[in-house]
């Protein structure tokens, strides 16, 4: 008797676990989907790469304003910048970037918020941030894309009264 309850508890020890795991999982997933917003970026069109540059609205890279407070940033990523590198909105901003590349792989990531996609030549990526508070928002490429890599990057600045674009240095 003894032996059997001891064998059924040891069952049990695997067996809880089993079940608990899949559910925490599974209510991480709820919780980053529908309550931190994280989703995985879908294939939102199809650009050729070789004629990102007159190919609207990648022919003029910048802010778009679509609404109060709803901005839309049309942005290339290529060897080695972001164009614009600099993007202003006033505080409480929707901004969503519609992004694509004319050569590599890039990343596009905004630390401090639920933005990072992939940039792929070929694809356009679309991702929506806010911005809630007045402050600097750096973001960067997380994908290895050669030599200056490391120096691909640029900034969101939320500040009042303020919405404007500015193209990269190079
Ligand atoms: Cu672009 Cu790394």
């Amino acid at each position: 008797m003894k032996r059997g309850t001891t064998i059924y508890l040891y069952e049990l020890a695997w067996i809880l676990p089993s079940v608990a795991i899949p559910v925490g999982m599974l209510v991480a997933l709820l919780v980053t989907a529908f309550g931190v917003h994280i989703h995985l970026p879908g294939v939102v069109g199809r650009v050729n790469p070789n004629r990102v540059q007159s190919t609207p609205p990648f022919d003029r890279p910048g802010l778009v304003q679509l609404g109060p407070g709803r901005y839309e940033v049309y942005m290339v990523a290529r060897t080695w910048s972001f164009d614009p590198a600099e993007i202003r909105v006033p505080p409480g901003s929707e901004v969503t970037f519609v992004i694509t590349s004319p050569d590599v792989v890039h990343g596009f990531f905004i630390p401090r918020t639920a933005t990072n996609v992939m940039v792929l030549p070929g694809q356009i990526a679309r991702i929506t941030a806010h911005f809630e508070k007045p402050g600097v928002y750096p973001f960067l490429c997380h994908e290895y894309c050669g030599l200056l890599h490391h120096l691909m990057a640029g900034q969101v600045l939320v500040e009042a009264q303020s919405a404007g674009a500015h193209p990269s240095g190079t």
